[in-house]
Formats: structure tokens, C-alpha cells, sequence
């Protein structure tokens, strides 16, 4: 795989900037976040350290607001208050230089456009040409330089898709479609990978060979944010979960967070709208 070293130099830089008041390197820092879609606010009074370099998975119920916190981190959704770091920087800056790798719920993606899997994981790689500059970078994706291509076809590779590189993206399963979004993901060689729902939908031999690469790129030293309602998963491969409803329930090891008390506790939590969000709302 091309998950560069300098990629991890960056990362490291970035967590002598960021380290907790334990010592722990932090990837995600946010502090009293408050997010929404214009009514009330969907996320209220959300603080937590997401620890670098680890598997750490956000659990919670439908409507939660999971979605709504990895928009907020990716700097595709502005907060209405609060302060969010990523690596040190702004969401919007860290995405800029290739910072993040996102990777969006299923339910958000218009697939209705003729665009083949290769040049889907291709587009991971527009920052990298843009930053070389030069002509090439209006070069299409077919024709981009050979670094960029083998990266997407091993990126392919890592998720078994090679044989589905020509094939147009609305054209796969929906678990095929995960896998081209994951090698997406992965071609793009980011710090920090923010994957929502990477296995719903998925079979069990494509979650095995998906778990895999997911391990692979923590042990290189990359931290990996995931969504999932698969416990059993969690339970597995989970370094650190978050529990979020509204606002984060509790976050830690996972065998502390994920006890039937800490869920039943997620899972029913009241809504209870922080000042910020009374002062927003304005009502
Ligand atoms: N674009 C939007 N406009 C208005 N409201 C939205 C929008 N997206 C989400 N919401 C609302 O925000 C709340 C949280 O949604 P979000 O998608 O973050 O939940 P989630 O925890 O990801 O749920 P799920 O497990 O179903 O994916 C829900 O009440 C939802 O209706
Ligand atoms: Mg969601």
C-alpha cells in the first residue's frame, strides 16, 4: 500500500501539538460543540478526546447525531458553537491538506452518476496533484500520473474490488459500493479515516477482509473513527468507543463503555438541550 510515510511525520508533528492532559496523543479534540440543521440542535454540550493512532467507535441509536458529529469533523457541516480541532487544525484545514479520509453513510450518496469505481478512488488523490500543481493537475483520471493510479488500484486491491475498476459505481452491490467507498478512503492516505456505517450491508467474508484493512492502516499508526450498530463488531475490533446520544453518554475502553447498563443508559438518554442550545434556538 502507498500509505506514506510522510503522512505519519505529519501526524506525529501533530501530536506533540495535541496531547491530553494525560499524555495521550489526540486526534479529534472537541469541546462544547453544538450542531444542527437550522431547528433545534441535533448535537448539544459534545466534548471528547478521540486518542490517536487507535480503532475508536461511535455508538448510539437512530437519530443519534453520529452522522451529524463526523459532518462536523470532516468541515462539511459548520457548528453553531463550539470548538472542533483536528490534528491540531480547523476541520476545514485539515481536510484542505489531506488530513481526513471520509467516507459518508450509505443513505447519503447519490449513485445515480456515470462515473466508474477507478475514478471514484481516483478523486481520492485530486489534493495530492493539485498540491504538485503543474498542467497535469487538469489531467483526467485515466490519464493522471502513474503514482496516483497505483495507488487507487491498490487501494482496490486491499478491498478485493480489482476486477470492478471499469465498472460504473451505480452499477455495484451495495456492498461492493462500501468496499469502492473504504478503497476510496484508503487511496487517499490520510492521518485520520472517518468511516460511517463502513459494514452495514456488508457480508460477513467482505466485514472480515474490511476489519482487516481497518487494522492494518491502526497499526501504520493511522486513527480510524467509525460508525456502527453492530455490537459484536464493536466488541471485536473496538480500541475506545464513544457512546453519543444527543451528547456524549460516556467514552472510554471499550469494555467499560459497552456493558448492557452504559447501552440501555445510551440508548434511552433524556434530551436535555445545553444553554447554548436554548440561546440558539432562540425560542
Ligand atoms: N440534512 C438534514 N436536515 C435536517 N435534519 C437533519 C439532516 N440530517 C439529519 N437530520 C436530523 O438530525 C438528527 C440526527 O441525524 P443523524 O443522521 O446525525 O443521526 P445518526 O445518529 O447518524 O442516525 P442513524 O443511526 O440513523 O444513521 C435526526 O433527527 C435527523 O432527522
Ligand atoms: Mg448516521
Amino acid at each position: 500500500m502507498h500509505w506514506g510515510r510522510a503522512a505519519m511525520g505529519t501526524e506525529r508533528r501533530h501530536h506533540r501539538d495535541t496531547a491530553s492532559a494525560n499524555g495521550q496523543p489526540v486526534a479529534v479534540s472537541v469541546r462544547n460543540l453544538v450542531a444542527g440543521y437550522g431547528g433545534a440542535p441535533v448535537l448539544s454540550r459534545v466534548s471528547l478526546d478521540i486518542p490517536a493512532g487507535q480503532m475508536v467507535t461511535v455508538v448510539g441509536p437512530n437519530g443519534a447525531g453520529k452522522s451529524t458529529l463526523f459532518k462536523i469533523l470532516v468541515g462539511i457541516l459548520a457548528p453553531l458553537g463550539g470548538e472542533v480541532r483536528i490534528l491540531g487544525d480547523t476541520p476545514e484545514r485539515a481536510r484542505a491538506r489531506g488530513g481526513i479520509a471520509y467516507m459518508p453513510q450509505h443513505e447519503q450518496i447519490d449513485w445515480d452518476f456515470p462515473v466508474s469505481v477507478q475514478d471514484v478512488v481516483m478523486s481520492a488523490r485530486f489534493g495530492r496533484m493539485r498540491a504538485v500543481g503543474g498542467w497535469r493537475r487538469f489531467l483526467p483520471p485515466s490519464l493522471a500520473p502513474a503514482e496516483h493510479r497505483q495507488a487507487a488500484l491498490d487501494a482496490l486491491r486491499a478491498v478485493a474490488m480489482s476486477g470492478y475498476a471499469q465498472r460504473a459505481i451505480g452499477a455495484l452491490s451495495g456492498g461492493q459500493k462500501k468496499r469502492a467507498l473504504l478503497a476510496r478512503a484508503l487511496a487517499q492516505d490520510a492521518p485520520l479515516l472517518l468511516l460511517d456505517e463502513p459494514l452495514s450491508g456488508v457480508d460477513r467474508a467482505s466485514e472480515a477482509l474490511i476489519m482487516q484493512v481497518l487494522h492494518k492502516a491502526r497499526d501504520e499508526g493511522r486513527t480510524i473513527v467509525n460508525v456502527t450498530h453492530d455490537l459484536i463488531s464493536a466488541r471485536t475490533h473496538a480500541d475506545h468507543v464513544i457512546l453519543l446520544n444527543r451528547s456524549v453518554i460516556a467514552s472510554g475502553d471499550r469494555d467499560e463503555m459497552l456493558t448492557d447498563e452504559m447501552l440501555a443508559r445510551t440508548a434511552t438518554a433524556p434530551w436535555v438541550p445545553g444553554p447554548e442550545a436554548v440561546g440558539i434556538t432562540g425560542s
